[in-house]
């Protein structure tokens, strides 16, 4: 999952999560972007009780935002280190389907983008022999565009992107679903909002715009410059 900041990827992350705690799967949250409590608290804010699903061993938040010294936490950003957490908080958990939420993947290779195939490789052998569901974010570098890094896009089964963009002095969001192994989904971007008390919520298709549908601008000039020549020709 990819997308620029601010567009709603860490909310999409805390509904899969509690999606995984009403449904009994063991479920993690890995947070590197912000602290435990960070994620309590905004996932309080639509109604999802994380505290208590930690209370009843449902959940484990691993937190790898660093300065930190208990269990779940993480002391580096080391892609080994973290994957001997996730199936130390699984056996914690128990037995059963599990699912897991990184955000984000990217932390873990900001200072070598040139390991991100290998190590999301590495992540995705480990964890589906686990019997883990995983979604991880991948930030988008601004400067490049380059959201994935070295071809991880190929690796993952599915791709959600995230955008947003300003619409008469209006923030607006949007999710496409890129790509989706053995899965016939929705092709449309689809506009989003984020609610109080409810969390993300999809309005539905954005629709076509004449640019969607026009020809790029060569073509049809093309077209115009061969008409005006026939009409000449043609008496
Ligand atoms: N309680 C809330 N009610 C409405 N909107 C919210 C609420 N909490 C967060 N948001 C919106 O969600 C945005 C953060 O979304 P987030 O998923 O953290 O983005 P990112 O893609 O960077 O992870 C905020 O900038 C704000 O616009
Ligand atoms: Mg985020």
């Amino acid at each position: 999952m990819a997308g620029e900041p601010g567009c709603g990827k860490t909310i999409f992350t805390i509904h899969f999560i509690y999606q995984g705690v009403l449904d009994n799967e063991k479920s993690i949250y890995v947070t590197t972007e912000e602290s435990r409590e960070s994620i309590i608290n905004q996932a309080s804010q639509f109604n999802m009780d994380f505290e208590k699903a930690i209370e009843e061993k449902k959940l484990i938040i691993i937190d790898a935002l660093m300065g930190r010294e208990d269990r779940w936490s993480l002391q580096s950003l080391d892609i080994e280190v973290l994957v001997g957490k996730i199936i130390e908080a699984k056996k914690e958990l128990g037995y059963g389907r599990a699912r897991v939420a990184i955000d984000s993947i990217s932390a873990f290779w900001l200072d070598r983008p040139a390991m991100a195939r290998r190590y999301s490789y590495y992540v995705k052998k480990v964890l589906s022999k686990w019997n883990f569901t995983t979604i991880a974010v991948s930030q988008y570098a601004i400067t490049t565009s380059e959201a994935f890094g070295w071809g991880i896009e190929h690796i993952a089964d599915g791709i959600i992107r995230f955008r947003r963009s300003i619409r008469s002095g209006e923030l607006k969001r949007y999710v496409l679903i890129e790509k989706m192994r053995q899965t016939n989904h929705n092709r449309y971007l689809n506009e989003i909002d984020i609610v109080p008390g409810k969390g993300l919520v999809i309005l539905g298709p954005v629709e076509r715009r004449k640019e969607d549908l026009s020809l790029p601008r060569d073509v049809f000039k093309k077209i115009i410059d061969t008409k005006k020549k026939s009409d000449v020709e043609i008496p």
